[in-house]
């Protein structure tokens, strides 16, 4: 694998390669301090990010690499005066040894890939594919549970617009025995590709019209906000799925509730201290996985 562009790439060795690596950077982070200690790493950000700019950024320092990075490239790059992205992914390729993009079309960093000499990285793209969030959250998943196959996994919220579902769903795809529930509210519904994807891998997918719906010993809730910033001034309809504490109590002890976040309101605050609230942490992996990622694509050359 040379990009990484869509969770399509994905083998269940792969990811076991990289959970196991990810592991180890977190027993042991001194021991990976300096493994990319000649390589330059650029962030190239078309969308807001928190998380996965900030995690990605913190990781090419920690294996000791350098960074260069723009965070607001729709406005403060050579965007704005008309470069197209693949002028910039040209000219930002000659300083670094992989570009991570997020960009907010669908299909940016494959096209990065016609021209990037150096590894592209999906860092989110459009209402497409977030591949490295599906590696944290399957990584999650992996820790807490010891096993991804046999996982029955409910997504909820914008299973249209949301592209860590979409992402998440490809990655499970990997996996047997897994049971795929969904809720949304109407008009957000998982699109039919991702719903046909499951199935030609012999994966059902229920779509549920209540929380009640849900069975009460799923293995993990992954809620998500409505990306209302992607609907042009539509409204999101009526129905919005709230978990509570009183939700939350439906369901067995061993039912984790994850989030990509940012969390609007969909989560309740009371329920941070829930011990199968497992967001925040979640978040945490991300820098570990993502470490993994870049020491796979870039530590094959060090010393190079
Ligand atoms: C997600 C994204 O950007 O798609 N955030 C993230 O990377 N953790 C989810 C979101 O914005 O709702």
């Amino acid at each position: 694998m040379k990009h990484l562009i869509s969770s399509e790439q994905f083998t269940a060795d792969l990811l076991h390669e990289l959970f196991v690596l990810a592991d180890q950077m977190k027993s042991h982070p001194r021991d990976f301090d300096d493994v990319l200690k000649h390589k330059v790493v650029a962030t190239l950000f078309y969308e807001p990010s928190t998380r996965t700019r900030l995690s990605f950024e913190s990781a090419v320092q920690r294996l000791g690499a350098k960074l260069i990075s723009t965070e607001n490239a729709r406005e403060m790059s050579s965007a704005i005066k008309g470069e197209n992205i693949l002028d910039s992914i040209r000219v930002v390729q000659g300083y670094c040894d992989a570009i991570i993009l997020r960009h907010y079309e669908n299909d940016a960093a494959r096209k990065a890939t016609e021209v990037a000499r150096v590894p592209v990285i999906n860092a989110g793209g459009g209402t497409g594919e977030h591949p490295t969030q599906a590696l944290l959250d399957l990584y999650t998943i992996h820790s807490f549970k010891k096993r991804i196959s046999g996982t029955k996994v409910a997504v909820l919220g914008d299973l249209k617009n949301g592209r860590t579902i979409h992402s998440l769903l490809k990655g499970l795809a990997l996996y047997s025995d897994i049971e795929v529930y969904g809720l949304s509210r109407k008009g957000l519904e998982l699109p039919d590709e991702y719903i046909h994807y499951l199935k030609d891998r012999g994966i059902t997918y229920h779509a549920l019209s209540s929380l009640e719906d849900i069975p009460v010993f799923v293995d993990v809730l992954y809620h998500t906000r409505t990306q209302t910033e992607r609907m042009n001034g539509e409204q999101a309809g009526s129905g919005e799925i709230i978990i509570d504490q009183a939700a939350m109590n439906r369901f067995s002890d061993q039912s984790l509730l994850m989030h990509p976040l940012p969390r609007n309101q969909e989560i309740a605050q009371e329920l941070d201290s829930d011990p199968r609230a497992i967001y925040f942490r979640q978040s945490e992996n991300g820098l570990f996985i993502r470490m993994a990622l870049l020491y796979l694509l870039l530590g094959a050359t060090v010393g190079r």
